[in-house]
């Protein structure tokens, strides 16, 4: 960390002691003020729910300037990435910091994919599942139960055994997320194939069956290549912070990720894709691109609850630049498969065209994000609905890892712990049964 020539004071209005707060200097984006022994020298905390002006930690991972509508991983424009490199390549970098040249795309290409099959044994684990169960539920539950499986790689204060684990999680989550969806429509599972893309090899176990052959079509496999190099990461975000918190008590790195994914399966997180879908489906069914208006009247009253999903980020006060490469593959895709006229595009672009010249979104700086495109390239691809933040999980995976990997390899790593502004009853005696 660099430190500032420049120092914050916090003075106090009744004439409490003035304390000067060191200033560190990022490589981009806002410098931070360091509170560290803000305690220990007022005696008082620091109070902000929901982190809207808190670092929480160090990163040289990614870096989002909201305002620009600019994403980066290790530097690198996502649309740069999302044109010139393939997702194992952006893995690579994610992990590493660089990007691989061929021999080193070649090894780590090899080695993700001879770690693509699970324990035989997960099978039986899935099997406990309801069949109607939801994707997510079966997810958390079987990136957990990765944890009772790879009893080799989960010391954590071995770089080596960071690294099979990370491997392992980004090589295996394909094979979890297409067996969950296998299960709940009663299909065999397909074992991966060597001889296919890490996307390729998806599509294969999703939509393949033992009675005939799959043929990959290139099209779809770019596009979810593309879904899965733009979620890859994103900085601190809910899930990852999540990871990060549950990775500082230094526990098993799949129960960690588990965590993770646990936390994006929420609405307002990674649920939101299937939420805009849902939404979509809703505004059609209601009347399609003539009860918009109608809509948005709803999403702008307050007591209604209504949101517009797949719109608004807490970070991308300007359009989300994922969101821009979404659009180009959501046409792309939906050209491959003679869906050009498909309703639900159509009213996807009708929306976003109100939505983007209304004064309460203007206003607000509310733009699309990555999910309000996404879903309808998953939908059009065959993608189940409820199986989208599964896909979302699957790509984040390596995200979460090297975040991970990043905080425990950090000498200065503690255990995360927040304090809080307590509002509850002071001490108070309990009073036997008959006088309460
Ligand atoms: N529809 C309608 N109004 C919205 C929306 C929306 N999608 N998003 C924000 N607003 C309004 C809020 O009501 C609030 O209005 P107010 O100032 O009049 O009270 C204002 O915009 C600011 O919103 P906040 O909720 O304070 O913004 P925050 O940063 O906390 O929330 C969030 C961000 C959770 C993403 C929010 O925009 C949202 O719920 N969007 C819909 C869900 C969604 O698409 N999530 C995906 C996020 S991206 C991802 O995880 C990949």
């Amino acid at each position: 960390m660099k430190a500032s020539d420049t120092k914050a004071t916090l003075s106090f209005s009744n004439g409490g002691q003035a304390v000067d707060l060191p200033i560190y200097k990022g490589t981009l984006g806002p410098d931070v003020i360091d509170i560290r022994k803000l305690y220990a020298q007022t005696g008082m905390f620091t109070y902000d729910p929901g982190f809207m002006s808190t670092a929480s930690c160090e990163s040289a991972i990614t870096y989002i300037d909201g305002d620009k509508g600019e994403l980066l991983y290790r530097g690198y424009p996502i649309e740069q990435l999302a044109t010139n490199c393939d997702f194992l390549e952006t893995c690579h970098l994610l992990l590493y910091g660089e990007l691989p040249n061929s021999d080193e795309k070649a090894k780590f290409t090899d080695l993700v994919t001879h770690h693509t099959m699970v324990n035989e044994q997960m099978q039986f684990f899935l099997r406990g599942f309801r069949r109607d169960a939801h994707p997510m539920a079966i997810m958390t539950g079987l990136v957990g139960a990765l944890s009772a499986f790879y009893h080799d790689s989960t010391d954590i204060n071995n770089p080596k055994h960071r690294e099979i684990a990370a491997v392992r999680l980004i090589a295996k989550m394909p094979t979890l997320v297409a067996m969950a969806y296998k299960y709940t429509v009663g299909q065999p599972y397909m074992y991966p194939k060597n001889d296919l893309s890490y996307a390729g090899n998806f599509l294969h176990m999703m939509f393949a069956t033992p009675c005939e052959e799959y043929k990959v079509s290139p099209v779809l496999e770019r596009a979810l290549d593309r879904i899965f190099i733009l979620h890859a990461d994103h900085e601190q975000n809910a899930s990852t912070s999540t990871v990060r918190l549950c990775g500082s008590s230094g526990t098993n790195p799949f129960a960690a990720i588990a965590a993770g994914v646990a936390c994006l399966w929420g609405p307002a997180h990674g649920g939101a894709n299937e939420a805009a879908l849902n939404m979509l489906y809703d505004i059609q069914k209601a009347g399609g691109v003539e009860k918009i208006g109608e809509f948005i009247k709803q999403v702008k009253d307050k007591n209604s609850n209504v949101k517009l999903m797949g719109f608004g980020h807490r970070v991308y006060k300007n359009y989300d630049p994922r969101a821009k490469l979404m659009q180009e593959t959501c046409r792309e895709v939906l050209g491959e498969l003679g869906l050009e006229n498909d309703p639900l595009f159509k009213l996807a672009m009708a929306l976003e065209k109100i939505a983007l010249e209304d004064e309460y979104f203007v206003s607000r700086k509310l733009y699309p994000n990555v999910d309000f495109y996404s879903g309808i390239v998953q939908r059009a691809i065959g993608i189940p609905v409820p199986l989208f933040t599964a896909i979302f999980a699957l790509a984040r995976t390596v995200g979460w890892i090297a975040q991970l990997n990043e905080m425990i390899g950090d000498p200065d790593y503690k255990i995360g712990r927040p304090r809080q502004l307590f509002e509850g009853s002071p001490k108070r005696d309990v009073k036997p049964i008959g006088a309460r």
